[in-house]
């Protein structure tokens, strides 16, 4: 398996990086790019680790290199956030490096599985998809916005919230990734019940746990740990899903004929076409009907705003 990570030297980039190297399969090539000229030095850096992954480093203009043979493509290429922004303050920026990334996806491993982290996912996957669509090249089963920092974070603070070990708990959270379009489906958690006040306040914080953050590094940057962890659960589980291992569940943003939206956040089963089934993302309490229908215009807008940027 050969994984790409583009925009490598970042915050995220490097905590991946690192996690991957430590636990992609034996024989796997961990693969480098950034446009920071410290990228090729982070690559030698991570290679004084003992494990079976080989790792390589590209920088400068063009991504090709990087590219060649990927079966995984994970990108978090892009501007993060300061207190005071949200994910769509971002779009300027981060729009055409998505755009041009991807065009370069599409001629040089168009048949890779893309998980795109750069913010505002529910728009930057959109836009990833049309450049996919005009080179003639665009599997919805292979496009994938990484939402599963939302689920970690879930997983995590409801563990906390009810005295739970965190790797005992799964949670769905479907819909997109930023503020109302994040939905925890706490009600579905076995063994657990919580009261309104609680379903609000936990919701809520779901929601916001990105910009807890941002205030947090106060400046210096938005969440790159846990997203590190959260793209590396992620990747890895693309890994297991190429290689033929069944089962394997994860939520994220795609292209999955939902009712909802053009692009939907639920439970997917991976495997070695990428998505091989969209799952049904189950009953709901009425709360979170409420919260998943008076999201959908905001997800159908930010989606329409990538869509427009390519066409
Ligand atoms: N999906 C999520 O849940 C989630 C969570 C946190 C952050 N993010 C997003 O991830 C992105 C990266 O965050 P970060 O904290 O790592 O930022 P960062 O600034 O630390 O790193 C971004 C990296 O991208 C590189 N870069 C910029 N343009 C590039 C290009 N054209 N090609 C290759 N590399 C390029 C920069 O040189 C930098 O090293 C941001 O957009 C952020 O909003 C997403």
């Amino acid at each position: 398996m050969k994984v790409a990570v583009l925009g490598a030297a970042g915050g995220i980039g490097q905590a991946l990086a690192l996690l991957l190297k430590t636990q992609l399969p034996s024989g796997s090539k961990l693969s480098l790019y950034d446009i920071a000229p410290v990228t090729p030095g982070v690559a030698v850096d991570l290679s004084h680790i003992p494990t079976d992954v080989e790792v390589k480093g590209f920088a400068g203009e063009d991504p090709t290199p990087a590219l060649e043979g990927a079966d995984v493509v994970l990108i978090s290429a892009g501007v993060a956030r300061k207190p005071g922004m949200d994910r769509s303050d971002l779009f300027n920026i981060n729009a055409g490096i998505v755009r041009s990334l991807i065009e370069k996806v599409a001629v040089t491993c168009p048949k890779a599985l893309v998980g795109v982290i750069t913010n505002p996912v529910n728009t930057t996957v959109a836009i990833a998809a049309e450049v996919l669509k005009k080179a003639g090249v665009y599997d919805k089963n292979r496009l994938f916005g990484v939402t599963t920092l939302d689920v970690i974070r879930s997983e995590t603070f409801v563990a906390e919230a009810k005295g739970l070990k965190p790797e005992d708990v799964y949670i769905n959270v479907i819909g997109g990734h930023s503020g109302v379009t994040i939905l925890p489906l706490l009600s579905q958690i076995e063994g657990v019940s919580f009261s309104d006040e609680e379903v609000a306040a936990l919701t809520k914080r779901i929601q916001n746990a990105g910009t807890e953050v941002v205030e947090a590094k106060a400046g210096g940057g938005s969440a790159t740990l846990s997203m590190g962890q959260a793209a590396c659960r992620f990747g890895l589980s693309l890994v297991r899903g190429l290689q033929g291992e069944e089962n394997v569940i994860e939520c994220a943003y795609v292209d999955g004929g939902s009712e909802h939206a053009e692009f939907f956040a639920q439970p997917v089963r991976l495997g070695k076409n990428g998505v091989e089934e969209v799952l049904p993302y189950g009953e709901v309490s009425a709360f979170e009907a409420e919260a998943r229908d008076s999201m959908l215009e905001t997800l159908k807008g930010d989606i329409k705003i990538g869509v427009e940027f390519v066409k």
